[in-house]
């Protein structure tokens, strides 16, 4: 019997132990959560497709794993752009941690620490980049960056995030408007009172619109982003920086070559958690091609429905140089803070470790496109 609690009770007791994948985590997450933050968290756009075909393309991947390999000493450990990560995997941004748990993203940076991860900071969160760095004594913290209307207070957040001390930047592109949650509309989603999307605050948004009212994401959210956001904007944005830019929401090859010709220096293929455009494909059929055609000059990243180790392993084989997740480390953290989001990283690692010796694989170099084709 898992550790349930029925009230939104972050001080229920926590026993990593009983949770043996991340997927366990998510029910108990749920429902220490109030109803708004848990459908918040796991809507996916109009029907939802995108969101399961994230998780099936996954699954439907058979690996033809090598026999009589030594993989007695394996090595997971990777290099991204300069941050280091204990396996080839970093922490998807998402918004409003304190809906999850009140320690919000202190407690998920300070487990992705521990556990020497980096981090990729929302710049929808609920804390600031400042005290979110502060926390970060072994693992990197990336900030991600939407463009509202006023493009000049995305300039003030990056300066902000390379004075704290990140080391990289991702322009989120998959969201010219909001994707469209029922759930959200249902539940009128608006900010708590007490929770603020401090970032955006402080970068000169203050004095706008806090989110506190709305009845769904278009509402309470639809400041922060603008839907004529173009590739001017991007190169502008990389013309401004001396941090590196990530672009993250790509899921096709000439929009990959664009970004990297424009400057770019990593792809996060992504499709936003099956949470913009509904009918998108999943990530692990969109990254093949953009890796074939921009890993040698830029760092793959993927997300959407990677829920196990093994999911790390296909990711790579398919020619990313990471995996990333949103979700699973949302219910780490609902589900017991920092333990639970250092439960939900501890899993992953393993099982990523436990599959590159099934699979014949002693270095993450090992894990090439054969392992698909047997
Ligand atoms: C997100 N995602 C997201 N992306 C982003 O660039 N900025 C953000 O603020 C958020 N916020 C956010 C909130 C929630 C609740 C979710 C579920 C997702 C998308 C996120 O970075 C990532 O692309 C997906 O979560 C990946 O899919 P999985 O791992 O959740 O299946
Ligand atoms: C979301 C935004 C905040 O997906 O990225 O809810």
């Amino acid at each position: 019997m898992l550790n349930a609690s029925s009230s939104p009770d972050s001080g229920a007791a926590f026993d990593p132990k009983q949770f043996l994948r991340v997927d366990e985590l998510e029910a108990v997450a749920y429902e220490r959560m109030t109803t708004m933050a848990a459908d918040y968290y796991r809507s996916g756009a109009w029907g939802e497709h995108t969101l399961q075909w994230n998780l099936d393309a996954w699954e439907e991947i058979r690996i033809f794993h090598r026999a009589l390999v030594d993989v007695s000493r394996r090595k997971t450990a990777v290099t991204l752009l300069g941050s280091k990560s204990a396996f080839p995997f970093i922490i998807a941004p998402t918004a409003l941690h304190k809906l999850a748990h009140p320690d919000g993203e202190l407690a998920s940076m300070r487990a992705a620490s521990s556990r020497g991860v980096p981090l990729i900071l929302s710049s929808l969160s609920s804390t600031g980049v400042e005290e979110v760095c502060a926390v970060a004594k072994h693992a990197d913290v990336w900030m991600q960056l939407y463009i509202g209307k006023e493009r000049a207070h995305v300039l003030d957040l990056s300066a902000r995030a390379q004075a704290a001390g990140c080391r990289a930047l991702v322009l989120t592109v998959d969201t010219p408007v909001w994707g469209v949650r029922e759930r959200d509309i249902r539940n009128g989603f608006c900010i708590p009172a007490g929770i603020q999307a401090v970032n955006l605050m402080r970068s000169g948004a203050a004095g706008g619109p806090t989110g506190h009212t709305g009845a769904g994401l278009g509402e309470a959210l639809g400041w922060a982003i603008d839907a004529s956001l173009s590739w001017k904007d991007l190169e502008w944005l990389i013309a401004k920086q001396s941090l590196p830019i990530l672009v993250k929401g790509v899921c096709r090859v000439d929009d990959a070559l664009r970004a990297v010709d424009a400057g770019a220096q990593g792809i996060i293929v992504s499709n936003h958690g099956g949470r913009q455009l509904d009918g998108a494909p999943a990530t692990a059929e969109s990254l093949p091609a953009i890796a074939a055609a921009v890993r040698d000059r830029a760092c793959v990243i993927v997300d959407g429905g990677i829920r196990r180790g093994v999911d790390v392993l296909r990711a790579l084989a398919l020619g990313a140089h990471a995996a990333s997740a949103g979700r699973p480390i949302l219910w780490g953290l609902g589900a017991g803070g920092e333990a639970g989001v250092a439960r939900a990283l501890e899993l992953l690692e393993t099982e990523f470790d436990l599959a590159m010796a099934l699979a014949g694989c002693a270095t993450l170099e090992d894990i090439s496109p054969d392992l698909l084709r047997g």
